[in-house]
């Protein structure tokens, strides 16, 4: 059962930190400050496929069976078998198309560097990241011979590290689902401190943009605001409501002035038939778009 979610965590965090040293400036949130270059370094510690990342050193099998015998295999098995519901680290090829197939380093997994970055980052279960590197060197060494990878005289360093290619490799795809269509800058990628941020996703606002919209190409500015806001009280003179286009009902209202009968729609009143509650009870109206849309929902109908 491979499981990814450590080493994207930290390749995750990696990212966010790098980025905001390259940002230059604390919080662009308003908060947090730059990482410094060692709090980086602790975190930047993902192997890539092509050994990019790897530190200076090497392991042999034969020394990894003495440091796996100590650290892993209560939990592994000497074999890679796992005890009990621990990972089965070697075996099972051929059996990914089974029913139950046997997902392990050797049938499974797809390069050799999340088998290194793995073990670093995780392993052993109970002290992560406590391994030197020679030691993680020798270790993936022995889980590749546990696999019949290489052979008991085999040496891993950091240079013929990417020699070992997992039979697995070529069955893992980039991600084509269309919210991922970008393509992947593997080199020459841009210099982050080039990269600028644009734009950044607000929340959308779309109510007033319409609503401008039909400001300049309807005849009356409030029609747009009574219609999505007003009409569900005002038509059918729900609760009370006042119905637009009842002359007799209106004129009454208006002999008070326009200005004290606007003010109750923005501020809210309660009369002798209903309540009508402030802005009709959608806050983020304008003044002026109730204001508008007081006169409109007054005018005689045509
Ligand atoms: C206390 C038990 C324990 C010890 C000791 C231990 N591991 Fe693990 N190991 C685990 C568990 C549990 C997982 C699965 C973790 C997960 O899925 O999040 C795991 C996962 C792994 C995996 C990934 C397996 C897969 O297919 O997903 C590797 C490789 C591995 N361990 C290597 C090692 C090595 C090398 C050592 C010794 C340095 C070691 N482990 C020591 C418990 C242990
Ligand atoms: C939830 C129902 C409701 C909604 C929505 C509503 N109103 Fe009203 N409105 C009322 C009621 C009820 C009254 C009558 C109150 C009374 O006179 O007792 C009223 C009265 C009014 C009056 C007359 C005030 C007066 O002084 O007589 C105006 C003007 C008005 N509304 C404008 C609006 C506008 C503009 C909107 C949309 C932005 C709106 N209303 C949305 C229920 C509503």
């Amino acid at each position: 059962m491979c499981n990814f979610r450590n080493l994207f965590a930290g390749l995750v965090l990696t990212f966010i930190s790098s980025s905001i040293l390259a940002e230059g400036r604390a919080g662009y949130y308003g908060y947090g400050k730059p990482a410094t270059p060692t709090e980086i370094a602790g975190w930047d510690i993902d192997i890539r496929a092509d050994g990019q990342g790897l530190p200076p050193g090497s392991g042999s099998v034969e020394d990894g069976e003495v440091i796996y015998e100590a650290k892993c295999a209560e939990c592994h098995g000497s074999f890679g078998e796992g005890v009990g519901q621990f990972p089965v680290l070697a075996g099972g090829t051929g059996t990914l198309n089974a029913q139950r197939p046997l997902k392990t380093v050797g049938s499974y997994w797809a390069h050799t560097s999340t088998l290194w970055d793995y073990i670093r980052r995780a392993m052993p279960f109970m002290q992560p990241e406590s391994l030197e590197s020679d030691e993680v060197y020798a270790l993936v060494a022995y889980v590749l011979y546990l696999n019949d990878l290489v052979d008991y005289d085999y040496v891993m360093t950091q240079d013929n590290f990417t020699d070992i290619q997992l039979a697995n490799r070529e069955h893992f795809v980039p991600d084509p689902r269309p919210d991922v269509h970008n393509t992947r800058c593997m080199e020459n990628c841009k210099n982050a401190e080039d990269i600028k941020i644009v734009s950044i996703v607000r929340r959308p606002e779309p109510a007033p943009a319409e609503i401008a919209v039909a400001a300049e190409s309807k005849p009356h500015a409030g029609e747009k605001i009574y219609n999505q806001y007003c009409v569900i009280c005002h038509k059918a003179g729900v609760a009370g409501a006042p119905k637009k286009g009842d002359a007799k009902e209106w004129n009454t209202r208006l002999e008070a002035g326009m200005a004290v009968v606007t003010e109750h729609a923005l501020k809210g009143y309660t009369g002798k038939s209903g309540v009508m509650p402030a802005k009709g009870g959608f806050m983020q109206l304008t003044d002026e778009e109730v204001r508008q849309a007081v006169q409109y929902l007054v005018e005689p109908n045509k």
